[in-house]
Parts: C-alpha cells; structure tokens; sequence
C-alpha cells in the first residue's frame, strides 16, 4: 500500500477546496482512489475542514488536520481540536511539521503529547520529522532524526496505526529534492531505528520535500519508501493525481 498525502499548508479558500474535492472524485467515478494499494489523505487548512467532511466523506480519500492540540477541549484559544475532527470523520492529524518545529517553536515533547493524544482518541498521527541544511552539513542527519523519532515517539502506541513522513527541511519548497541515494540512506536508517523502538516493520514511512509527478517514480520505487507527503505539487488535482498515479 502507497499512501499519497496532500499538505495543502496556508492555500485555498473553502470554495477552493470543495472545487478541488469535487474534480479529484471526479463524479466518484475516478478508479484510482479506490486502488487497493494506494491511499490518498488530504491535510487542507482549518477553515476547509468542514468541506472536507461533507466531500470526501463518503469516499476511500482520508483527510484531517494539519496540526492539532495535546487536549480536545477547553480553554486554548487559536488551537484546532483532533476530537472535532474525529466528529467530523478524519482520520489522520499531522503533526510535527518542520513549519511547526521552526516558526512555532514546537519541540518534540510536545509533539509526543498529540501523538499520544491522537492515537487515543483513535485517530492516526502522522508524524513529520526531518534535518535541517546545517544539521545535514554538520553529519547530524542521522542523529536528529534518532532523537527527532526516539522523543516524539515516547508516548505511541506501537499497537495502534501511525504514520511518519521524513521530510528534510532543506527539502521543502526549495525545488531541492534530496538525491535517491540520500532518501535510500535515510529511509534505511529510519526503518532500523523504528525496529529498535519496537515499532512493527509495516509502519509505513512516507518522504517529503519537492515532490513532482517529474521525480514521483523514481522515488517511490526506493526501498521502505512508502509514499509521499506533498506540498506545492498538491495544490491542483492534476499534478497530485500524476504522483499518485507513479
Ligand atoms: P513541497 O512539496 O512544496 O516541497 O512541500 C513539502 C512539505 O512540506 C509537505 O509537508
């Protein structure tokens, strides 16, 4: 099973995006989506969440949000709620994301807590985890992303569903896609320290950063790459079917 997930960030209106999940199913009549060996998963803005619910609903195409908050409910203003989207009918949370590590200070025992969180309310996390261009440069790679996985893990259930998406920072949004034999090393790696945390070998591990249906084939054809997570590319139905498609 492939999985093809769409991280749509700070983009679309919710018009925007009932136009999109309108042509993406097609008149549900789109064969690829109900592939049994592919899934796809669409993480849109808060405010299209509801869009979300009332398209893709009754479809094989999951969807959630792009971040949520360690507790369902109360007194935490601006915060978006996995309980409301669980009674929306998501069934994924992202979390983790490098925006959210870097431009909010998210650190990864934060990050444990909503994995945690999100795993018992029945929901799948989705964990984002990844280097930056200095940690890379400095021969960190492989120790951030051990401590990165190691930390935000300490709360998961490893009998419950999760999935993660490797995502090096200087990836995303740079046109930079990391060459096959960085994402053959490092999904080598990640798969190894998963087995050492006791997480089962099916987990599955998705790359992200610069994605395109020009480079989704030969990525996708690389051991323990499981999929995708995909940012500019996902903006519009054709360019995210061609990936899906790979
Ligand atoms: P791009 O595909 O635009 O590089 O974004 C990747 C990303 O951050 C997905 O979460």
């Amino acid at each position: 099973m492939k999985i093809f997930a769409a991280n749509w960030k700070l983009q679309k209106s919710p018009k925007e995006a009932r136009e999109f999940f309108t042509e993406l199913l097609g008149g549900a009549n789109r064969p690829i989506l109900s592939k049994k060996d592919r899934r796809l998963i669409i993480f849109p803005s808060s405010p299209c969440l509801e869009a979300a619910s009332d398209l893709l609903g009754a479809s094989p195409v999951w969807w959630g949000a792009q971040n949520c908050y360690s507790e369902g409910k109360g007194a935490f203003t601006g915060e978006i709620s996995a309980q409301i989207v669980k009674d929306l009918g998501g069934q994924v949370i992202l979390l983790g994301h490098s925006e959210r590590r870097v431009l909010f200070n998210e650190g990864n025992e934060f990050i444990a807590k909503k994995v945690g969180y999100v795993q018992s309310l029945g929901l799948i996390p989705m964990l984002c985890f990844g280097e930056t261009l200095s940690e890379r440069e400095g021969g960190k790679t492989f120790s951030v992303i051990g401590s990165q996985l190691k930390e935000g893990l300490k709360l998961a259930d490893r009998s419950k569903q999760i999935l993660l998406a490797y995502e090096p920072v200087w990836a995303i949004g740079t046109g930079k896609v990391a060459s096959l034999e960085q994402v053959q090393e490092a999904h080598q790696q990640i798969y190894q320290i998963l087995s050492e945390l006791g997480f089962n070998s099916q987990v599955p591990i998705l790359y992200g950063g610069s994605v395109k249906p020009e480079n989704a084939k030969e990525l996708i054809s690389i051991p323990h790459v499981d999929g995708f997570l995909i940012g500019g590319a996902s903006l519009e139905t054709k360019s995210f079917l061609a990936i899906a498609d790979a």
